[in-house]
């Protein structure tokens, strides 16, 4: 199966574009505003940058700097566009491997809507705990666990294929699946993590969970998307807030 559908990032910056995404727009910023605390003096690491979405959010807020990381050469120029602003910058890294910083480098990490694209997330997290300062936060936004069981069992209930995460089998697969866009007409290769997969993770490395979400989108603002508004009572979004001890 092939990474991407052509035109994944063109796509993506026409779609999910800045304050285009309602689900960042309204549910998501809002509870990273709220969970991030005082940002002033902060160094932050936005972990799978994408097109700048997070950082260009943030950059009217106070903090002292800001590095974005993706591995695709088109994100990063789209963010380096969408962010003109001298505290950030945005740098080509694979999150698959060591992180090109040293320990204790950044006091806030934000991974947004990136751990359901890689296949194995126990290094990362543990490379986004090595990263961070004593007293540091880790904010991870992520698919929640159980979305998957949602499309799994509606297939084996109604003999029908779903139109969201194709080919997914259950809880535990650990085969990529094909996570299509609700807005774009694009799709992206799915990786579905256990709860296992995310918090033990953070257990081993040294990082204490303040806060875990269930995220869903039972809110007035989605009422106009039938695909977000039917599927209110799922719980679709993780949110994991930890500090490094
Ligand atoms: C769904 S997008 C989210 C982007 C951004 N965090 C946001 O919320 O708009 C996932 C991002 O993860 C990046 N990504 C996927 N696998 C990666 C890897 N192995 N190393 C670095 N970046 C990766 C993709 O290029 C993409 O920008």
């Amino acid at each position: 199966m092939s990474k991407r559908t052509t035109g994944y990032e063109s796509q993506w910056n026409e779609t999910y574009g800045l304050d285009k995404d309602p689900v960042r727009k309204y549910l998501i910023y809002p509870l990273i505003d709220d969970q991030s605390g005082e940002l002033s003096d902060k160094r932050i690491l936005d972990a799978g940058s994408g097109n700048g979405n997070l950082l260009s959010y943030l950059a009217s807020r106070s903090y002292k700097s800001a590095i974005g990381i993706d591995k695709s050469p088109e994100f990063i120029n789209s963010a380096r566009t969408n962010v003109p602003d001298e505290r950030a910058q945005f740098v080509e890294a694979d999150l698959l491997q060591k992180l090109p910083f040293e320990d204790a480098s950044f006091d806030v990490v934000y991974s947004i809507f990136v751990l359901n694209e890689l296949p194995e997330i126990r290094l990362h997290i543990q490379e986004m705990s090595r990263v961070l300062h004593s007293g540091g936060h880790l904010l991870i936004v992520a698919t929640h666990p159980l979305f998957a069981m949602y499309y799994h069992l509606y297939e084996r209930f109604t003999g029908k294929q779903n139109d969201k995460l194709i080919g997914i089998k259950g809880y535990f697969d650990r085969e990529p699946v094909q996570y299509i866009f609700t807005l774009a007409k694009s799709s992206a290769r799915f990786f579905q993590h256990t709860f296992e997969e995310f918090l033990n993770p953070l257990f081993e490395s040294g990082m204490e969970p303040l806060k875990l979400l269930e995220l869903r989108t039972d809110d007035i603002n989605f009422q106009s998307i039938p695909s977000y508004w039917d599927t209110r009572d799922v719980p679709k979004y993780l949110f994991l807030k930890a500090q490094k001890r």
